[in-house]
């Protein structure tokens, strides 16, 4: 399948208003470019951050509406905020926060009955990987986290082990779980890698069949680093 690539940047818990002139920079380089390029920054740079040329999203939303959740963030409200796509069930929110697959579909579904596109993140372990597991966890992982409405969601594929290590699968690692994740969501569904993405190797990840895009961490918080990886797509 030939789709445009998504390159996304998750910003994760960095970031103030001082680095939104990394948008515009990112945006300008990116502009004449065939890509879409998404930005996800902390909730408080939502607002501020669209209208610069991207796509802007957030990294988490609250399964429920509205109510009593101190803390909490709606998929309405980051709307209202001006996202667009909503990232659910991160490794780092599973281990962090405990989400189990069950939140992150309430969280997906939550996203897009609000009118985002969900980004679902999937990924194995180190452990399972080497017990040879790999396959088999994503695919209970998506059994458990998709939402009903494929036509709005994203899949990320993030080896836990990978994100944030400068360790990357080979690249016959990533084309064996993208064309084991195809083949439960179809054509028409962009499946994402991640996990240490940077301007160095996302030319050949991003060549691999079945990626249609990344989901880039560490290097998205500068337009010196996220450029190379757009212009690579
Ligand atoms: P990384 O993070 O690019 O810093 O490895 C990826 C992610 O967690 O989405």
């Amino acid at each position: 399948m030939t789709t445009r690539k998504l390159i996304a940047g998750n910003w994760k818990m960095n970031g103030s208003s001082a680095a939104l002139t990394e948008i515009d920079a990112i945006a300008s380089s990116a502009m004449a470019l065939a890509v879409d390029v998404l930005i996800c920054p902390p909730f408080t740079l939502i607002a501020g951050a669209c209208g610069r040329g991207v796509a802007v999203g957030a990294q988490d939303c609250h399964p429920k509406a509205s109510g009593a959740h101190t803390g909490g963030v709606s998929a309405a409200m980051l709307v209202e905020a001006g996202a667009t796509y909503c990232i659910v069930g991160h490794s780092e929110r599973r281990t962090d926060n405990g989400e189990t697959d069950a939140d992150v579909r309430a969280k997906a579904e939550a996203a897009i009955a609000a009118g985002m596109t969900a980004i679902v993140c999937v990924g194995e372990t180190l452990a399972e990987r080497d017990a040879g597991h790999a396959v088999a966890v994503v695919k209970r992982q998506l059994a458990g986290s998709l939402p009903g409405m494929l036509d709005k969601t994203v899949i990320a594929y993030e080896p836990v082990w990978a994100i944030g290590t400068g360790r990357t699968p080979s690249l016959g690692d990533v084309a064996e779980m993208h064309a084991a994740i195809r083949g439960v969501v179809g054509d028409g569904v962009r499946i994402l890698y991640g996990g240490s993405v940077k301007g160095a190797n996302a030319a050949e990840l991003l060549h691999v069949d079945n990626v249609d895009g990344a989901l880039v961490g560490g290097a998205s918080l500068t337009a010196a680093d996220f450029v190379p990886i757009i212009e690579a797509a």
